[in-house]
């Protein structure tokens, strides 16, 4: 299905010039993105380390942009406040237990620190683990990689989970953003709307151009019905 509507582009900055992280924010933010995606790693919940609440700060500080905060830590729920105090508007959480226990607690704590909330399924993950938190989700972020790195290939059948976890929003009556995140191009965003997804996450695609603007523009209008 597509809804017609043009997806928001969430340009993640795991792929940034770190030297010079606030001129790329603000680049980011005049070429048009519609959110900023930051992803938060830990070290314990995926492979890879990269920033936390101070780092976010600068991002504040560069733009006025929604921050989409994207949690691969261990214990998310220990640093709810600090994200939110960083200047976080969206907070998204791992479904997986070995993220957090208690899922349903956390995002309604995000949710009472008065920011967005987001529920994330790796790919291995059932679209199902999702399913009693939906109520309480702004956005549901299905992973199109395994989580921990940029620049890697697109997972294909990650479209049929897409589809699904449309179905399970609509039978409910739920229309929360369903964000992709992972190897996404124009090609894999236009295939990502078909199945349902309203927000694009993409670094490499856009980080990659010379021209972020071109680059933004290109994957929003490649997945006009
Ligand atoms: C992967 C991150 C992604 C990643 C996207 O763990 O959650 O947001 O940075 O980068 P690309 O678009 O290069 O796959
Ligand atoms: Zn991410």
């Amino acid at each position: 299905m597509n809804t017609g509507r043009l997806p928001l582009i969430a340009p993640s900055i795991l792929s940034a010039d770190f030297g010079r992280l606030a001129e790329e924010v603000r680049a980011l933010d005049a070429a048009g993105a519609d959110w900023i995606h930051v992803d938060v790693m830990d070290g314990r919940f995926v492979p890879n380390i990269s920033f936390g609440p101070v780092v976010l700060k600068a991002v504040r500080a560069a733009t006025a942009k929604p921050l989409n905060v994207h949690l691969m830590i261990a214990e998310p729920e220990r640093y709810l406040e600090d994200f939110a105090e960083a200047g976080a508007d969206h907070i998204l959480i791992q479904a997986e237990p070995a993220s957090t226990i208690h899922l349903h607690r956390t995002l309604s704590r995000v949710r009472a620190l008065g920011l967005k909330a987001g529920v994330v399924i790796d790919p291995a993950t059932p679209p199902e683990m999702a399913e009693w938190v939906l109520p309480l989700c702004d956005i549901v972020l299905v992973m199109t990689v395994n989580p921990g790195f940029a620049g890697q290939a697109f997972l294909p059948p990650m479209l049929e989970k897409v589809r699904r976890m449309r179905s399970l929003c609509d039978e409910r009556g739920l229309d929360p953003v369903i964000e992709v995140d992972g190897g996404q191009d124009c090609a894999h965003a236009a295939e990502a709307v078909l199945a349902g997804a309203t927000a694009i996450v993409a670094g490499s695609a856009i980080f990659q151009a010379i021209d972020y603007g071109e680059a933004i523009r290109a994957i929003r209008e490649g997945c006009r019905p």
